[in-house]
């Protein structure tokens, strides 16, 4: 498949957008400060927080999973199953609980992952969300694929 530009200059901080990318959703996500040090706080409850696993191109590293710590760009399909996961950014929302800090919550199985994509321990799905290659081709401009 073709890469696919991407205009992210309109994407507001903590919105999600979808792209098609080879056929599947590929998420972009502006996070935000409060976003990232909820990712942070929860090294210790995800499978992978190193991403030892490779589902990531080799110059995506950290816990951010990012080449910017601003944009997530994830490929929107569990890794168990292969639905598509729900955004849920709130903190703490009455139906994912207390423990939930924001992330992606998959409706098939219920995999929970954090807004880097990491799946949290115990969950149905084996690995964290796949990071397609893309780079940033200025400020306002990404390039999957
Ligand atoms: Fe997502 Fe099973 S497909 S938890």
């Amino acid at each position: 498949g073709a890469p696919v530009t991407v205009n992210i200059s309109k994407i507001e901080p903590g919105q999600q957008i979808t792209v098609e990318w080879r056929g599947q959703p590929v998420w972009i996500i502006r996070r935000t400060d409060e976003m990232n040090e909820n990712i942070e706080k929860l090294n210790d409850r995800v499978k992978d927080p190193n991403s030892e696993v490779p589902q990531q191109p080799e110059y995506i590293d950290g816990i951010l999973r990012s080449l910017k710590p601003e944009f997530a760009v994830l490929v929107g399909l569990c890794t168990h199953l292969g639905c598509v996961p729900s955004y849920r950014p709130e903190v703490a929302p009455a139906d994912l609980g207390d423990e939930w800090l924001g992330g992606l919550f998959c409706p098939c199985h219920g995999s929970r992952y954090d807004m880097a994509g990491r799946v949290y321990e115990a969950q149905p799905a084996p690995t964290n969300l796949v990071v397609p290659p893309y780079r940033f081709d200025d400020d306002s401009t990404l390039t999957i694929g």
